[in-house]
């Protein structure tokens, strides 16, 4: 296993493009489940989650070829089962449920489990996929997901009690693309990977409308076609790195990134004391770290809220910035690991009840830290940057399910970062 080090007091300087997002990646590889047709799909990011998704379709009897960014897909003759040994990895995974069922009549996959950023249930998924007329079994530790006569279209109210779901709405609207009849999907994620999705299926022929609200109308048709698709900038990259030149930079321009997914972030950022400038068409920015800091009070949401995958980062960012700054994650309440390692460093943090309270130190120092979850080690590594002191973060293999190449990024903009065998 490798560690990270990083050796802290670095300025960070120049440019970096950000990768396709990950989230959008994951549900628009399952989707060229829909069709026997090759799909091609660009700006996929090398992390391991894409990966996993990769091998999963590839297990299935799917045909992938990959290289540098760009993924062909032809989903021929795939057999209805994803495989326990490779969706237990991965979580995402769930979202071959609906397209495997849409185009199969059955699909088998087995139950995620918990997950360290909390319980992480899929009754909703069901709901929808039972609402369009699945039969739903479980055995064996699986899903056997049926629907011996094609599904038909319904309206489905996907509300729970955290709020929204991204991944049960992408299930339910890739589902619902095939099935006889209109399906409204209420209470519905807006998140723009969601929208993206939308985009990648109508371009395969679905008639889906109202993707990016809460309501989202899917027309059934009766097959859909192969595409060529490039995926969304990745928005919590974006955002991490955001923070990251908050807090050691000296003008960091991040390019291939999209303003308006950023809105929520940028303003937290800025409302801390720091710049952010787009240019015109708001594909590019340039951060600076500002003069004059305070604490910021944060209460994650679904999007076009403060998104739950930036909490970690923006807390450590905090930690040194002056003033008391509160942060509730309401969509993850148990999604703090992070903060007993930034106290090992030095951060002044109390958690309670799902709200972290953050009390702004001058500096942090370096002490061997453990990443515990993906968001949870992109922070540790921003609160290295600036800490006195060499941090060994270990567990990394969380970092790169989900960061492209993060180690020669943080290079290119001049950190003193390094990657070691063990740890
Ligand atoms: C997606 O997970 C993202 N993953 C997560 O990003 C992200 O944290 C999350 O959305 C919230 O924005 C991908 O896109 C691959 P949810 P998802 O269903 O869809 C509850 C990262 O760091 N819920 O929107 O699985 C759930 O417990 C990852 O990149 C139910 O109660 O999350 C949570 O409180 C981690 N029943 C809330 O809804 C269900 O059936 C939102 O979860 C499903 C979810």
């Amino acid at each position: 296993m490798d560690q990270l080090i990083v050796h802290g007091g670095a300025t960070l300087r120049g440019a970096i493009n950000i990768s396709g997002s990950k989230n959008a990646s994951l549900p628009i590889l399952a989707g060229t489940l829909l069709t026997a047709e090759p799909c091609i799909i660009r700006r996929v990011p090398d992390v391991s989650d894409t990966n996993y998704m990769v091998q999963i379709l590839s297990a299935m009897g799917a045909d992938v070829e990959r290289s540098s960014g760009t993924v062909r897909i032809t989903c021929d003759g795939i057999s209805d089962t994803a495989p326990y040994e490779l969706v237990r990895r991965m979580r995402a995974s769930i979202c071959v449920m609906g397209p495997l069922l849409a185009r199969l009549g059955r699909a088998v996959v087995s139950l995620p489990g918990g997950c360290v950023i909390g319980d992480r249930p899929v009754d909703l998924h069901l709901r929808g996929l039972e609402a369009l007329g699945a039969k739903v079994e479980f055995e064996g530790g699986n899903i056997i997901l049926t629907a011996e006569h094609g599904l038909r279209g319904a309206e489905i109210d996907l509300r729970g009690t955290h709020g929204p779901t991204v991944l049960g709405t992408d299930n339910v609207m890739m589902a619902a693309t095939l099935a006889e009849g209109t399906t409204v999907i209420e209470s519905a994620a807006a998140e723009p990977e969601v929208v993206d999705l939308a985009d990648f299926l109508n371009a395969m022929g679905a008639k889906i409308s109202g993707a990016g609200t809460s309501r989202i109308t899917i027309e059934g048709v009766k097959e859909l076609h192969g595409v060529e698709h490039t995926v969304i900038p990745d928005r919590i990259e974006a955002g991490t790195f955001m923070a990251a030149a908050a807090l050691a930079g000296d003008g960091v321009t991040l390019r291939r990134v999209n303003r308006e997914h950023l809105k929520a972030i940028t303003a937290a950022i800025v409302e801390s004391g720091h710049a952010v400038d787009f240019n015109e068409s708001g594909d590019s920015c340039t951060i600076h770290r500002g003069g004059n800091l305070k604490g910021v009070d944060l209460v994650t949401a679904p999007y076009p809220g403060y998104p739950t995958d930036m909490q970690a980062q923006m807390t450590a960012l905090l930690a040194t910035t002056p003033g008391i700054s509160v942060i509730k994650d309401t969509i993850f309440p148990q999604r703090f690991m992070h903060c007993a390692e930034l106290k090992r460093m030095g951060a002044d943090i109390k958690v309670d009840n799902g709200t972290a309270v953050v009390r702004g130190v001058e500096q942090l120092s370096a002490a061997p830290v453990m990443a515990s979850d993906l968001r949870a080690s992109a922070a540790l590594v921003l609160a290295a940057l600036t800490a006195k002191g060499s941090t060994a973060i270990s567990r990394l293999y969380h970092i790169d399910r989900g960061y492209e190449h993060i180690d020669e990024k943080l290079l290119m903009l001049g950190a003193n970062v390094e990657r070691v065998k063990g740890g």
